[in-house]
């Protein structure tokens, strides 16, 4: 059986959203998705970006001016950016980007003359740069990959924005630049990454900030959670997966060590399009770093008592881990990267989805 769960609780309005839509799978263990549903976040744009001769692609960027494109956006976030900038009527011609989605816009973002050809074609002007290598142990395994895809790819977009009269790079950042021992955290403050992800972060961070003054801003955020293509797409969903196959009363470990900030994904694409919006409204204004999460710290044990009690499973046997890890093969994880946010609250950003009532999305799919 197939259950719709389109970005965040509401309705969903427009036929871009049903198309986003991500399907869950709840019988047998499986998840899916739509894979024919283009990842664009204009089903007429879609299709005039399609396959055609020269002569109708010119007519259609004619007709279709300057663009706004969001990378990753068959990810977790991009999803919900695409989503969320596609029925905001400041923004026109909104484009998802992936790697390898088919019916989607595919660019290998490592590929500097492919990125330049495709925001050419696509007459780029607002780009949100979501696509990376995310995972810390991931990276571990190819550090060089990630490194051309979370740090080099920016020369590509920073190279192309700088021809473009109020072009704007928006650049999707983490908290683990911090080495979470001196919570909480400015904008301002000096990050010091303790992982390969946060170092190559902040070096992308340093790289745009320098390259593209003026035209650039930074979003750091904190450990993301929504609706998921697959339980353990996200690490808050992973949590989730482990519940679900743990057998019945037997103790299961729970990190209760790091202390997390978990933020729907929804209220990420919120806080992107308001930086967009008053990035329209007065260019000058809007630059530089920005940091946004939602306000409930919890470890992944508190996450887990959360889910057990919407599901109605017994909880007394979680063991809440407070010890430190010790090293091993994982990447190291900070301890607290609480950052502050004042620079976006007083931009008017609200976080609208507690963690209770977002991670019920997912809980009712499952049970
Ligand atoms: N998820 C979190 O908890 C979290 C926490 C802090 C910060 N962030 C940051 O938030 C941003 C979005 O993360 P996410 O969780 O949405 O990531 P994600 O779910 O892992 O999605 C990664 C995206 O990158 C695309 N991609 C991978 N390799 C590519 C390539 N060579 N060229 C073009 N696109 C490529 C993928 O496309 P395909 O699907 O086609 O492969 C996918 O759309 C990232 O910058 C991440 O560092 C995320």
């Amino acid at each position: 059986m197939f259950l719709s769960a389109a970005a965040g609780s509401g309705s969903v309005a427009s036929t871009t959203l049903r198309r986003l839509s991500v399907l869950i799978a709840v019988s047998n263990d499986e998840f899916a998705t739509d894979e024919a549903a283009p990842i664009v976040g204009d089903s007429d744009l879609a299709a005039q970006l399609g396959a055609g001769s020269a002569d109708d692609e010119h007519s259609c960027l004619r007709t279709i001016g300057m663009s706004t494109i969001v990378t990753g956006a068959s990810g977790l976030l991009g999803r919900a950016v695409l989503a969320a900038l596609s029925v905001d009527d400041s923004f026109r011609n909104v484009q998802g980007w992936t790697y390898s989605r088919p019916g989607s816009v595919q660019v290998n973002l490592t590929d500097g003359a492919a990125v330049r050809s495709a925001l050419t074609k696509a007459q780029a002007k607002f780009i949100v740069h979501c696509a990376a290598i995310r995972r810390p142990d991931e990276i571990k395994n190819d550090e060089q990959l990630a490194e051309n895809l979370n740090v080099r790819s920016n020369e590509f977009f920073c190279d192309y924005l700088k021809e473009v009269p109020d072009g704007f790079l928006l650049y999707i950042s983490t908290d683990y630049v911090f080495d979470g021992k001196n919570p909480p955290y400015g904008s301002d403050d000096t990050p010091n990454a303790i992982n390969k992800y946060g170092q190559q972060k902040i070096a992308a961070e340093k790289f745009i900030l320098e390259t593209l003054p003026g035209k650039s801003a930074i979003l750091r955020v904190p450990i993301l959670y929504g609706p998921v293509e697959y339980l353990a797409e996200g690490a808050v969903d992973e949590v989730l997966k482990a519940l679900l196959n743990n057998p019945p009363n037997k103790p299961i470990q729970l990190d209760h060590y790091h202390l997390r900030y978990p933020t729907h994904v929804k209220d990420i694409a919120s806080a992107i399009a308001l930086i967009l919006r008053k990035r329209l409204e007065a260019p000058g204004d809007i630059k530089g770093i920005y940091q946004w999460r939602a306000d409930e710290q919890l470890t992944k044990y508190d996450m887990a008592i959360i889910m057990a009690e919407q599901l109605g499973l017994p909880h007394e046997h979680y063991v809440a881990n407070t010890s430190a890890p010790s090293g091993g093969d994982s990447a190291a994880r900070p301890h607290n990267c609480c950052m502050k946010t004042d620079r976006l609250h007083e931009l008017g950003a609200k976080i609208a989805i507690s963690f209770p009532e977002g991670i019920r999305d997912l809980t009712e799919h499952v049970k």
